[in-house]
């Protein structure tokens, strides 16, 4: 049996940034995101005589600074859920390899439901549902190979929830996808490796003074965007997803140590988009991910005028666009019947 998961990467508008509790993955503030419908990772998993992991083509071993995370995910989903099966896993991404767009999100989402669906023999989110995986539990079960990783199991808008306790984080979806039909054009000013992982970066931001000032405003930075997302306001909405993005930077360059992920390019797009904004009214705004690549967000009814307006304007870099996503996908592959 060869099961095959399609898993969404997210953006996310209010950001996971610092973990109250590393070994359960615990963060310290809740995170709010939107699933992208087309930059996705598709993983397939059968059950074999020997493990074996392919990420892109290439054979990846657990000293691999690509493989690292997904054999050490692997590792934890086989002791944590008691399965002892073998699994070869093969793993692509469909944005184009060093585009600077991190792949842990859907990769380990899409490796998540991929093993399980193996080791459960499932070929539906409904048969992992009743093998006793509903959304919620895969969803903690993938937040543990990397936070954000867990938001990915939902299409639309989705929550992840700290709670008061590690044992009652949550991982929701807010709105669907049809809710609000947004594009996010991702301007890829570097295609490199970010050079402070974002495990080194979530312990790192606890050293920032302005990390306690963070925590303490977003409570409400939430609520606000809730409503903004629920009224469909791109005027409310710009504004906070701005200063959000500008913020987890803030702390990002005051940690210990210190993480700057931002470059020159990364500041003229943003420069140039606030042009834009005030010369030809185009409602949309920047928000960033750990790296120098801005994601500008914006009604897709606007998005062919803001690409030829960014074409223009730096015709030298690739943007990858990308809509409101519906969530992952797994079925059945291969030479198995249906
Ligand atoms: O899931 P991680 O450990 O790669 O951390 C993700 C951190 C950000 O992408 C910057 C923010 C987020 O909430 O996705």
């Amino acid at each position: 049996m060869h099961i095959e998961a399609v898993a969404p990467s997210n953006i996310a508008f209010l950001k996971y940034w610092g973990k109250r509790d590393a070994a359960q993955q615990w963060p310290a503030n809740d995170s709010l995101s939107m699933t992208l419908s087309s930059l996705v990772t598709t993983t397939r998993a059968q059950v074999a005589t020997s493990d074996q992991i392919t990420i892109n083509g290439s054979l990846v071993s657990r000293g691999d600074i690509l493989g690292n995370k997904a054999w050490r995910h692997l590792d934890y989903l086989r002791s944590n859920e008691g399965f002892k099966a073998p699994l070869e896993i093969s793993s692509t991404n469909n944005f184009p390899h060093g585009a600077g767009i991190a792949s842990s999100a859907s990769g380990l989402a899409a490796l998540t439901l991929a093993a399980i669906g193996a080791w459960t023999g499932s070929s539906s989110m409904d048969m992992l549902a009743e093998h006793g995986y509903t959304r919620e539990r895969l969803s903690r079960l993938a937040h543990m190979g990397s936070g954000s990783a867990g938001r990915s199991l939902w299409g639309g808008f989705v929550s992840w929830l700290a709670g008061a306790r590690a044992e009652e984080q949550s991982f929701t979806q807010v709105l669907p996808a049809d809710h609000w039909d947004l594009t996010d054009m991702i301007v890829v000013t570097d295609a490199g490796e970010k050079s402070i992982s974002s495990t080194e970066a979530h312990a790192a931001a606890w050293h920032s003074p302005l990390f306690a000032i963070r925590l303490s405003g977003l409570a409400q930075r939430q609520e606000q965007m809730l409503a903004a997302l629920k009224a469909r306001d791109m005027a409310a909405l710009g504004p906070l997803l701005e200063q959000e993005a500008l913020e987890m930077h803030a702390v990002a360059m005051t940690g210990k140590p210190q993480a700057n992920y931002l470059n020159k390019a990364t500041s003229d797009v943003i420069a140039w988009l606030r042009q834009v904004r005030s010369q030809k009214t185009v409602p949309a705004y920047f928000t960033l991910d750990a790296g120098p690549n801005p994601h500008i967000i914006c009604a897709t009814d606007r998005a062919a005028e803001l690409g030829y307006l960014l074409k223009d304007a730096f015709p030298h870099f690739t943007v990858l666009q990308s809509q409101v996503g519906q969530g992952p996908v797994v079925r059945l592959v291969g030479d198995s019947p249906r």
